[in-house]
């Protein structure tokens, strides 16, 4: 058994969430693992934002198209890559990463909804004043679990391969 693959293999997007508060210390700590997650050239090419205002969360999910539960979530992270830098998006994802196993490693559930590529992205950055050298690369509600669903994943064996890549 060991603590870091189960913590890995028990998490699961949640998408709706409990009223429970959560203590600005987890908070602390998860964005201190953002801090630390790696990063093309140690350019550390971003910014992290927390959004706890219930306001700003209903705006935000309102300019979504598919992270409508964010106003239900305690908080939501936004996560802003610096556009300068040629592997910002590599690095946003490995941050992101870095912060839904360290907030499931306390029990706390998210989900990444996706911010680069969509076109919603350039008016979160607007809402929220983040200058313009950055973009919107994931929000991340997060909350303790009301409820999950688990999807299917495929097969170990169709994903993967040894050595030389072929079909059998
Ligand atoms: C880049 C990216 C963008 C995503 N965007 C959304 C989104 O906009 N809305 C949403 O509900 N889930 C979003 N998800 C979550 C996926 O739907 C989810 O990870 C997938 O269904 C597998 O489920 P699991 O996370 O429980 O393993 C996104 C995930 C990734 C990695």
């Amino acid at each position: 058994m060991n603590i870091g693959t189960t913590i890995i293999k028990c998490r699961h997007s949640v998408r709706k969430f409990k009223d429970t508060k959560i203590e600005d210390w987890i908070i602390q700590d998860v964005l201190e693992c953002a801090r630390l997650a790696p990063t093309s050239m140690n350019l550390q090419p971003w910014l992290f934002g927390t959004i706890t205002d219930p306001e700003l969360k209903k705006k935000i999910a309102g300019l979504t198209d598919h992270g409508k539960f964010i106003a239900d979530a305690q908080v939501c992270f936004a996560i802003f890559g610096e556009k300068s830098a040629k592997y910002y998006l590599e690095d946003c994802c490995a941050a992101t990463e870095n912060m839904i196993l360290a907030l499931q490693s306390y029990g706390i559930g998210s989900c990444w909804v996706a911010g680069d590529k969509r076109d919603y992205a350039e008016s979160i950055r607007l809402l929220l004043h983040v200058p313009e050298a950055y973009t919107l690369v994931s929000l991340l509600p997060v909350g303790f679990a009301a409820d999950i669903t688990l999807p299917d994943k495929k097969d170990i064996r169709a994903v993967t391969f040894s050595d030389i890549y072929s079909e059998n």
